[in-house]
């Protein structure tokens, strides 16, 4: 990965921006979580928001590399975050530890896709719910996106479809598999997928 170009893309404010985590946090209730993770914590800003936002909530926030992490210029709430350097598909976290995954504009670059949703629903409490939010791979920016993304960020990038999620996350045993788009803004590139880990009966 140019690395040149990875500082560069961070530095920009679009990397800052904390909408789509309001948007997802607007449709789930997260007021009584313990634990969130977020998978891809880029600068560190998502994570730092979510902190600030779930004040009784422990976040943890996994990124394979810290080299975009700025832990000092993040305005964190009452429990900094705990960032710990890993790779989605294995994920060092005990099953059944979490009440929320996010995964927000991350899930596209990421390897082992199927492996990555299992290691979401492993490490989810029973009720616990994922949420990714990406660009939706029907929209006709996805494919100027992936051909930026493969020249620029990684190869690995697909942008996936909300079928495709649907059949990622079934696989993985979740439920309730549903796609949400911001009211008014419905023909955006941007969409908000929801699962659940099945609650004990
Ligand atoms: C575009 S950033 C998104 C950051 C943040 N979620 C946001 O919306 O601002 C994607 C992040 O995924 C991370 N990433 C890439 N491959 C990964 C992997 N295998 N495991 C964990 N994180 C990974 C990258 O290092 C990068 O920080």
């Amino acid at each position: 990965m140019p690395s040149l170009f990875k500082r560069f893309f961070a530095r920009l404010p679009m990397a800052r921006s904390t909408r789509a985590y309001d948007f997802a946090l607007a449709q789930v209730d997260l007021s009584r979580a313990a634990r969130v993770l977020e998978i891809g914590a880029g600068q560190g800003f998502g994570a730092a928001h979510l902190s600030r936002t779930l004040p009784q909530a422990q976040v943890v926030s996994v990124d394979i590399t810290t080299e975009c992490l700025k832990p000092e210029r993040l305005e964190t709430g009452p429990r900094p975050p705990l960032f710990i350097q890993a790779t989605a598909p294995a994920l060092p976290l005990a099953a059944a530890s979490m009440d929320a995954v996010f995964l927000v504009m991350t899930f596209h670059c990421l390897p082992q896709p199927q492996q990555v949703i299992r290691e979401a629903a492993r490490v989810l409490k029973p009720g616990g719910v994922l949420i990714l939010a990406d660009v939706d791979g029907h929209h006709w920016m996805a494919r100027p996106f992936e051909w930026v993304e493969h020249a620029f960020i990684s190869p690995l990038t697909h942008a996936y479809t909300p079928e495709e999620l649907a059949e990622l996350t079934a696989r993985a045993g979740l439920v309730d598999f549903h796609i949400q788009r911001r009211p008014g803004k419905e023909k955006g590139f941007m969409m908000w997928a929801f699962a659940t880990k099945k609650p004990p009966r």
